[in-house]
């Protein structure tokens, strides 16, 4: 109990999808608020039966988000931000602080939605291994946040993982390398996968072997402080089987497409907050 907040201060959700639930998840695990500090407001029936479950507060119209609690977090879909914040930019104001995880929406944007250029917001860049605690959050800050909005919003993603502050100009590329990075690392998964198939795996043998891999090698790049390029030095024995393997990506040259992919993403981020 020690770790709750302020017992007066709330948290108030617009949104409850994946990302919003991971949140509040890692906020409860952690003790940081109790149940009856948060609120939501979701127009989706699911998403009301989640946060009934979890004993958090759901509301019927968003405009009581801001009654219920100073702090606002906006968890929905780019394409939904606009119809979510206009009707509360009346509600809203620089007592208020607002914490928004939508991607490539601007701080800036945001002040020119609510009509106010003087609104504490905190922009930030989680990412989906905040299911497991296990997230990291770039978070940029709008120059009228104080120290004590800036505590706020870091113990908040400190919950659900790691966090590191960026310039808010850098948060299109924490997007491309971190925000969608987990779908890299599944990808790479699939591949693995399929490779130990065509060569006469099973399905659950090649999938366990792939699962551990990934676990223990993360596991092994965060106990110490080596390098990724010395850890694979480590495994690759001259004339060897990882040796033949990492001369057959380099002839595809796949560093260089994993850069050009991590690249299109960021003009993507761009594209989406214009
Ligand atoms: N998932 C990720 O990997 C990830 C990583 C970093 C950042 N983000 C950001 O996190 C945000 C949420 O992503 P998500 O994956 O959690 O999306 P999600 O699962 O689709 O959740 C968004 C929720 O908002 C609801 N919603 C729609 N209109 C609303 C409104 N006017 N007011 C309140 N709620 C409304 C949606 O309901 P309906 O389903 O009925 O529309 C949905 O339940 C996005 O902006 C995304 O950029 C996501």
């Amino acid at each position: 109990m020690s770790n709750i907040i302020k017992q007066s201060e709330n948290l108030s959700l617009l949104g409850f999808g994946n990302m919003g639930q991971a949140i509040v998840k890692g906020l409860l695990r952690k003790n940081i608020f109790l149940p009856s500090q948060i609120y939501i407001f979701d127009p989706a029936d699911e998403k009301q039966q989640d946060a009934m479950k979890l004993g958090i507060q759901v509301l019927r119209n968003p405009d009581e988000l801001l009654k219920k609690a100073h702090t606002l977090l906006i968890a929905v879909k780019p394409q939904m931000i606009q119809s979510a914040l206009v009707p509360l930019s009346s509600v809203i104001n620089k007592d208020n602080l607002i914490i928004s995880i939508v991607a490539g929406i601007s701080i800036r944007y945001i002040k020119d939605l609510l009509k106010n250029m003087e609104l504490r917001i905190v922009r930030t860049m989680p990412n989906t291994p905040a299911l497991v605690g296990e997230g990291i959050t770039a978070l940029s800050y709008s120059r009228e946040c104080t120290e004590q909005d800036k505590s706020f919003a870091h113990q908040i993603f400190q919950s659900v993982g790691k966090t590191v502050v960026v310039p808010e100009e850098q948060i299109d590329i924490v997007t491309a390398v971190s925000g969608s990075g987990p779908a890299y690392f599944f990808y790479l998964c699939e591949c693995m996968i399929d490779a130990g198939k065509s060569l006469g795996l099973s399905e659950e043998t090649a999938m366990a072997l792939v699962r551990q891999t990934f676990y223990g090698s993360g596991t092994l790049l965060m106990s110490g402080d080596d390098l990724p390029e010395i850890l694979r030095a480590r495994v690759t024995s001259k004339g060897g089987t990882t040796e033949s393997a990492l001369k057959t990506m380099e002839a595809r040259n796949m560093k260089s497409i994993v850069i050009e992919a991590i690249q299109s993403a960021y003009h993507r981020a761009q594209e989406l907050g214009k």
